[in-house]
């Protein structure tokens, strides 16, 4: 088992990435939840596959479960009511622990959850995609989407643990476990050139999920989040270089009508960001051939053929990272170290959409 530690103005935890669930139980003894009744929040794909054997293995806590429908469609203040009234039923109180079990929209909505009700309750992370063992359960960041608006309503609210058994990720399909590894492509390129390396040597291994090379994946990808959760939990600086590929991801996303997976907008999305990068002189062609390489080899789309660049570029504004109108693009200075770039020329940004709306 190996473990990490989250340490934030707010918030001290630890995050263990192990092959099985047997060190559960010591994971929450040692955080001080021994006693607690627990409360496991999971969707209906994920409950027939895990949440009895989790049940069994928490046999001496008081434990009760709420089961959602999967889906982003139930990323929504709807679904929380229905966790609250499942709480006053329960009567949770104060002390009692939330699990989140599953992917990111199970840990934003139970984060959310755990944030608000009572003004706040211990919760707990156990991430069964690559995206959320990745990215989503580790930094605090929890909410619902409103109105088809992506995490409007939310808050910073760090979990007491995030357990990740990356053996879940077998009952994964891949296409989901692609969205993950593109979201893992995006933290070698903003801060670890090493990890991009390693990528390149291990990528037919990673592909099918093998242990050592999937967890070494994880592991350094926690580790870098949590170095920039560290240094900026809130976002008011550092924690923006997470977004890289993301604003034009976003758009694709929203035009898509969410056909398109999170993780698939961000692999197109970034494939634009580093043709900008280009355009600007900042990393090289062949650079972004290489990463084009990288995601095609995943299975992850390069282009977004069929979107029209002006509707891309307009739809781009409408991003919450975007500051009194100006886009707060995500690039890289050179690959493994990424910047905020303010003044990127409107030409320049049409072009790189170009590059990716067209054959
Ligand atoms: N909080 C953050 O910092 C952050 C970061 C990135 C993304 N997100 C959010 O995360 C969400 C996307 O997360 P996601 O991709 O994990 O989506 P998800 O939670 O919907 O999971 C994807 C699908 O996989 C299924 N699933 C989960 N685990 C499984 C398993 N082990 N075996 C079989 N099926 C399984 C789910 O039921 C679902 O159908 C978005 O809402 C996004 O906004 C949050
Ligand atoms: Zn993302």
């Amino acid at each position: 088992m190996k473990e990490l530690k989250i340490n934030t103005p707010s918030a001290e935890y630890p995050i263990y990435i192990t092959d099985n669930f047997g060190g559960l139980t010591g994971a929450l003894k040692k955080a001080g939840l021994e006693g607690r009744k627990l409360c496991i929040i999971t969707d209906s794909n994920v409950a027939p596959i895990y949440l009895e054997s989790i049940k069994d293995l928490l046999g001496e806590w008081e434990i009760s479960s709420y089961i959602f429908k999967a889906g982003e469609e139930s990323k929504q203040l709807d679904t929380i009511r229905d966790f609250y009234m499942h709480f006053l039923n329960e009567k949770l109180d104060r002390r009692s622990v939330l699990i989140a079990l599953g992917g990111g929209v199970t840990g934003d909505m139970t984060g959310f959850a755990a944030a608000t009700y009572l003004r706040g309750i211990p919760f707990i992370q156990i991430p069964t995609t690559l995206l959320a063992q990745v990215d989503s359960s580790v930094g605090g960041k929890t909410g619902v989407d409103l109105l088809g608006n992506k995490n409007m309503v939310g808050a910073f609210y760090q979990p007491k643990l995030v357990y990740i058994n990356h053996k879940t990720l077998g009952t994964l399909p891949y296409k989901q476990v692609a969205a993950g590894l593109a979201e893992a492509v995006k933290t070698a390129y903003i801060a670890d050139r090493e990890l991009l390396e390693y990528f390149d040597k291990n990528k037919a291994k990673i592909k099918v999920l093998s242990d050592e090379e999937i967890s070494h994946v994880i592991y350094e990808c926690c580790k870098a989040k949590a170095y920039v959760v560290d240094q900026d939990e809130k976002e008011s600086g550092l924690r923006e270089i997470l977004n890289f590929g993301h604003t034009f991801g976003h758009a694709i996303e929203m035009l898509s009508g969410f056909e398109l997976l999170h993780g698939e907008c961000v692999s197109v999305g970034m494939v634009a960001a580093m043709r900008l990068n280009a355009l600007m002189g900042q990393t090289s062609e062949s650079e972004l051939k290489h990463m084009e390489e990288l995601l095609s080899f995943f299975d992850l789309p390069i282009k977004a053929n069929g979107f029209d660049t002006q509707t891309v570029y307009e739809q781009m504004f409408y991003d919450k990272k975007t500051k009194n109108g100006r886009l707060n693009l995500v690039l890289l200075k050179e690959t493994g170290s990424a910047y905020t770039e303010k003044n990127a020329d409107g030409a320049d940004i049409k072009a790189a959409i170009d590059y990716i709306t067209t054959e």
